[in-house]
């Protein structure tokens, strides 16, 4: 049956032909409650050129777009900016049915396609700074590696002053609004934060040397397309200097204490801390695993100054959610943070020192020893939760003070 989507124009000259996923709810392991976009663009030059493909299930999404503006047999050039297959999962199939002159991505964006895809398409590897004249307009590509694959790359059309930023600027909107001046700037520092914690964190001092090398270009744009969400076109500044801050890691007046619990004692004593943390002055988050997802963890860290940990004790180790929460901030590599571990046990306890053990790998600095308390707090051990809570306040106060 054929589709009746259509393109949407980005400026005199390039279209939106992506398709939006409104299923989508998880993206290797970060959870997408509103879904996502998966963003292609066709530039209508002299020699028609499509911008990144789409995840496979929605290729004829994106060519029912494409044919709503041209026969997809005139596009001459297929460009991959990033090879990750929410962009290239049908890039073969689009390649058989288009039959492109020439494909293009970057040196490790073609070893990249070559080994996920095993095809004998020929795709030509442009270096870092490299121009491709397309008749009546030209691209330039910048290599963005780890932002945040090896192979990933930026490409900018300077006739219409618009950079196609693969990932970066990305978010997982699924809505039938295409440019952020259409969204509420709340929607969009939310969206855009969450997608920064859970994807671009663990790269930020290459998003720094990254914009730097941008600004070095002195390329006008005016433009911001990149491969998930909105299209920039009002709040440039605005996205660029979230990702500074986000990408500077400075440590804010703000705790978050996560946790898991068995039978409500470890849940006490996060309570407990949390009060004391905010009666102290600082801004607390408090997430239980037990209902909470590891991707809001990582939203709630990625502005942060403390992060404080507890767990039950369940067969001499910490908590599964605990465990799985761990392993995804500790890749995600949150830096400058301090924190403590705590939690309650009833006979072995490994569980907080076991906490406390990535805490460290992931150089947080320990501001408390570990709290651990047998079996349901009383009294007076939630008088300790509560003064372990106003020492890290302490702590992160003379932090910031130094910072
Ligand atoms: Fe949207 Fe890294 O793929």
């Amino acid at each position: 049956m054929e589709n009746v989507y259509s393109a949407i124009k980005v400026t005199e000259n390039v279209y939106w032909v992506g398709a939006i996923d409104w299923g989508i709810r998880d993206f290797h392991g970060y959870t997408t409650p509103e879904g996502s976009t998966y963003n292609a663009y066709l530039i209508m030059a002299d020699d028609v050129t499509l911008i990144d493909t789409v995840k496979s299930p929605f290729k004829d999404e994106m060519l029912s777009r494409i044919k709503s503006v041209i026969d997809p047999a005139k596009i001459k050039y297929i460009i991959s900016n990033h090879s990750e297959m929410d962009h290239s999962g049908c890039l073969t199939e689009a390649i058989d049915l288009i039959k492109p002159d020439k494909v293009f991505a970057s040196a490790i964006g073609v070893k990249t396609l070559r080994e996920l895809y095993h095809n004998q398409h020929e795709i030509i590897a442009v270096k870092d700074g490299e121009t491709l004249s397309l008749g009546n307009m030209n691209l330039t590509f910048m290599e963005t590696r780890m932002i945040h694959w090896p192979d990933s790359m930026f490409t900018y059309l300077a006739e219409e002053e618009l950079l196609f930023s693969q990932d970066a600027f990305g978010m997982h909107l699924a809505t039938l609004e295409r440019f952020d001046d259409e969204l509420s700037e709340s929607v969009l520092e939310f969206e855009a934060a969450t997608y920064y914690a859970n994807i671009v964190l663990p790269y930020s001092a290459i998003v720094l040397k990254t914009l730097e090398k941008v600004a070095a270009t002195g390329w006008k744009i005016k433009i911001i397309a990149p491969d998930h969400g909105p299209i920039w076109r009002k709040n440039l500044g605005w996205i660029i200097e979230l990702y500074k801050k986000w990408a500077a890691q400075k440590p804010a007046n703000k705790a978050v204490v996560i946790y898991a619990t068995m039978w409500h004692s470890t849940e006490k004593m996060a309570r407990a801390i949390s009060e004391a943390l905010a009666e102290a002055g600082v801004r607390t988050s408090i997430l239980s695993m037990n209902h909470f997802h590891r991707s809001q963890a990582a939203y709630e860290v990625l502005e942060a100054g403390a992060l404080v940990v507890g767990t039950s004790t369940l067969n001499n180790n910490m908590l599964p959610q605990m465990a799985d929460t761990m392993t995804y901030l500790k890749g995600l590599k949150p830096a400058n943070l301090i924190g403590a571990a705590f939690g309650s046990f009833g006979w072995s306890g490994e569980g907080v020192r076991d906490l406390e053990a990535i805490l460290k790998e992931m150089k947080v600095e320990i501001a408390a020893p570990a709290l651990s308390i047998r079996n349901a707090p009383n009294k007076g051990a939630l008088e300790i939760c509560q003064e372990l809570g106003k020492t890290i306040a302490a702590e992160l106060k003379n932090k910031l003070a130094s910072s």
